[in-house]
């Protein structure tokens, strides 16, 4: 493949939050835009007319008709092991996790299952427009070294954990707090920073953790300040009071993680939805995100997570499918969902909002907003192309959209997968509908 190409289209970037008021300054937008790569890099992108007279003749770009060319989703967080118990319907999260997931979970000792499932659930990302996703394992270290090798069979960046878990739970998906950090050592040390790879130190959650447990994986989120930390908060009421009566000293859920050290700058936990707003200032004067994931949130019926508050409180949110309690690995379904949550609440989620969370929020989240999540110059050319037309009823409803705004809120509302027709990873093309047809 030559070392340039380059794509014409409608192209959408952000270069910050818009806000709730879609500040026009938070985003580029090139009706008639090019978007040239070099070496899998961002080499240059602005409106065609001004571009194409700078591009050396022998390259011929790639035009894409009723599109929008845009950065690759972010999943900032997803359960590999889940990929096969999707769409499980539990009573609420504790039943969900004894009668479904954990079952599903302890296959994935077996390095040749594990394997099986990481290629197939790499293959739903860049179906589904993903091109980054910060992703939790099974408690075996097998599960992450399969998603890790998976992804660097295509060069994908990708954040994995093993999840730690030492009690309240099954045997045989229970670790001990020494082999929890035994084995996270031996995988950050064999799979940080290894390529695009990165690694995070995943308890599950407080309440199938020791406290041994949690001060573990606080000496080590200490020991190795680069990496990520992963987990799961305030999600469900029942988990919460489980956490309190487990932890009695502490004043909150999120207190239990920030005893040990696991509120930091590079550390995101799903959900946050029952937050008092000392926590979420708290979480927010840490630097730590939240994975809001909306879709597995209505699903377990776990809550709404609170869009306003956390703006008060400054603190940070970006998008995730949480799949298998989210149902679907797609990040457009999951922002419809997103709006619907917020509509629920009287609160609005602006399509271009919306957008910003999928895409430059969640590269943030995971400190990796100088290399994905946008289009400056430099940045990897991890990039998706969205079809207009993808059904007849999107491509009819687009066609009377007047604005961007219109045509972004048409696609989180209708679209999925289907409207994916290329995901590029560091400008190859590697998925969608339009992926491996005659050009
Ligand atoms: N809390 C602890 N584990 C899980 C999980 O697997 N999924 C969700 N949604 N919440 C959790
Ligand atoms: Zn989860």
């Amino acid at each position: 493949m030559d070392p340039v190409s380059a794509h014409r289209g409608a192209i959408l970037y952000f270069v910050t939050d818009p806000g709730d008021g879609d500040d026009p300054a938070a985003f580029v937008y090139h009706e008639d835009g090019l978007l040239v790569i070099d070496r899998g890099r961002v080499a240059a992108v602005g409106p065609a007319a001004a571009l194409l007279p700078q591009l050396s003749p022998a390259i011929a770009p790639t035009g894409h008709a009723d599109a929008l060319i845009m950065p690759g989703f972010v999943d900032t967080h997803i359960h590999l092991p889940q990929t096969d118990m999707i769409a499980s319907a539990g009573r609420d999260l504790l039943d969900w996790l004894a009668r479904y997931t954990y079952p599903a979970e302890r296959r994935f000792g077996d390095p040749v299952h594990a394997r099986a499932v990481a290629d197939f659930f790499i293959a739903e990302l860049l179906a589904s427009g993903t091109t980054t996703a910060q992703v939790l394992g099974s408690v075996h270290a097998t599960s992450v070294e399969a998603v890790f090798a998976a992804a660097e069979a295509l060069n994908l960046r990708l954040i994995a954990g093993k999840t730690l878990m030492d009690r309240n739970c099954p045997p045989d998906v229970r670790d001990t707090a020494a082999r929890g950090e035994h084995e996270t050592r031996a995988l950050i040390e064999r799979w940080h920073g290894r390529g695009r790879l990165r690694y995070a130190i995943t308890p599950r959650f407080a309440a199938t953790s020791t406290e041994a447990q949690l001060a573990s994986a606080g000496r080590l989120a200490a020991e190795f300040p680069d990496v990520h930390v992963h987990s799961h908060l305030a999600e469900n009421r029942a988990e919460i009071a489980w956490v309190r009566a487990l932890f009695p000293w502490s004043r909150s859920y999120a207190e239990v993680y920030d005893r040990y050290g696991l509120l930091r700058p590079r550390a995101v936990y799903a959900h946050g939805i029952h937050l008092d707003d000392r926590d979420r200032r708290r979480l927010a004067e840490c630097g730590t995100w939240i994975a809001h994931a909306p879709s597995s949130n209505l699903y377990l019926g776990s809550g709404l997570f609170d869009f306003a508050a956390s703006d008060a409180a400054q603190l940070c949110y970006a998008i995730s499918t949480d799949v298998g309690a989210g149902t679907s690995f797609s990040p457009l379904r999951t922002l419809g969902d997103a709006y619907k949550v917020a509509q629920l609440q009287g609160q609005r989620l602006s399509p271009l909002r919306a957008f910003y969370l999928a895409t430059l929020a969640g590269a943030r989240a995971l400190h990796l907003d100088d290399r994905i999540g946008s289009f400056h110059v430099g940045a990897e050319a991890d990039f998706i192309v969205l079809d207009l037309a993808a059904t007849p009823l999107i491509a009819r409803r687009c066609a009377q959209a007047a604005t961007l705004s219109e045509r972004l809120q048409i696609l989180m509302t209708l679209g999925d997968d289907r409207c994916v027709r290329l995901t590029h990873v560091l400008g190859r093309p590697v998925g969608g509908t339009a992926h491996g047809a005659p050009s």
